[in-house]
């Protein structure tokens, strides 16, 4: 059988949550992944020091011993976030970076903030100290298309943002659209971006495929074919600025499939696995590596991981559903064969 052995990956942004749906779900995080940064967006949000060292314990304790696996814990920022908490935090190396949601962008982020610039004393002191910025860039207003929202983001607020502070490190994450390839390509080596499994593989017509299809709703929602291509390019084109980033966010199936479904797509599973699917059909497996393991911890300064995971290329049947007794949720490429699988 032919295998693919490559540096253990990291996960640069995931949702692990809390409660039951940790215990559920980290477990397909540490399989795979040595690090990850998590996302603070639980409720209420990790806003302290503190919140987040027992968040952690809550993560470590969840995964167990069965797994070397290192949560990288991230700072919620809200209007009046505290600047030497945040920076307490990332002295004592609890916060590995600060993450920015606009207020109502997306699950959980009604504490998020309401002007960035309200930021700036923040942004200030995070870039004195060398603390990332992971950004979750759309606007918010219901006079903005929902398929304009992450290039208007980045117009009015972001290119501004990188301009006054030329020294903060950013990371857009989850990019969707050809408009941020090209401008986290022009910016300093100070901005980088991830991309997540998903959004390289769906286009905005996933979602209407037959009929409404809530499993490839997330956000910032997938936008046309020529975005995803130009999202394929900058993850297989060996640009240090763009590495791996999930954005898993597990929701129960009930929640997705209802009236007001929630965004997110549960790609932990089988997140390696899709990421390789996607770059041996761009023709370039040889980029992989450097993707998932090694441009991420050189944009932190983070050492690189020494152990290795190898795939093996053999049909891989994703099952339909995930569960046990309280939780079912439909993975990433439910019901599909692909072409990858984690070796045990
Ligand atoms: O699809 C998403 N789901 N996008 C986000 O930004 C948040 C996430 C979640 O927490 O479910
Ligand atoms: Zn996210």
């Amino acid at each position: 059988m032919e295998t693919l052995t490559i540096r253990r990956p990291d996960d640069w942004h995931v949702h692990l949550r809390d409660g039951a749906m940790l215990e559920f779900a980290a477990r397909y995080t540490a399989q795979q992944f040595a690090r990850a940064i998590v996302m603070p967006n639980l409720v209420p949000p990790v806003t302290t020091v503190d919140a987040a060292r027992h968040y952690r314990d809550r993560i470590r304790s969840a995964i167990g011993a069965h797994h070397s696996f290192t949560p990288l814990m991230t700072a919620y920022l809200t209007d009046d976030i505290d600047a030497d908490e945040i920076a307490t935090g990332f002295e004592e190396g609890v916060f590995a970076a600060c993450k920015l949601y606009p207020a109502n962008a997306t699950t959980n982020s009604a504490a998020g903030v309401t002007d960035v610039r309200k930021l700036d004393r923040v942004f200030d002191r995070m870039q004195a100290i060398g603390m990332p910025l992971l950004i979750h860039g759309e606007v918010v207003s219901p006079d903005i298309d929902i398929f304009d929202r992450e290039h208007v983001f980045i117009d009015t607020t972001l290119a501004p943002l990188v301009t006054d502070f030329p020294d903060l490190k950013v990371v857009l994450e989850h990019i969707t659209t050809e408009d941020s390839v090209e401008f986290v390509s022009a910016a300093s080596d100070k901005v980088a971006a991830t991309i997540t499994a998903h959004h390289l593989r769906i286009d905005r017509n996933d979602m209407f495929d037959g009929g409404m299809r809530p499993h490839a709703y997330c956000l910032p929602v997938a936008k046309r074919r020529k975005h995803r291509e130009a999202l394929r390019k900058a993850a297989v084109s060996g640009n240090a600025k763009f590495f791996l980033g999930t954005d898993s966010a597990p929701h129960q199936k009930h929640d997705k499939e209802s009236d007001c479904g929630c965004a997110g797509i549960f790609s932990a599973p089988v997140a390696i696995e899709s990421y390789a699917q996607t770059f041996e059909e761009e023709g370039a497996l040889d980029k992989l590596e450097a993707f998932a393991s090694e441009f991420g911890p050189h944009f932190y300064g983070l050492p690189l991981n020494d152990e290795t995971i190898t795939l093996e290329r053999t049909g891989h049947a994703v099952p339909d559903l995930i569960e046990d007794a309280e939780i079912a949720i439909v993975p990433f490429h439910a019901g599909e064969t692909i072409n990858w699988r984690l070796a045990p």
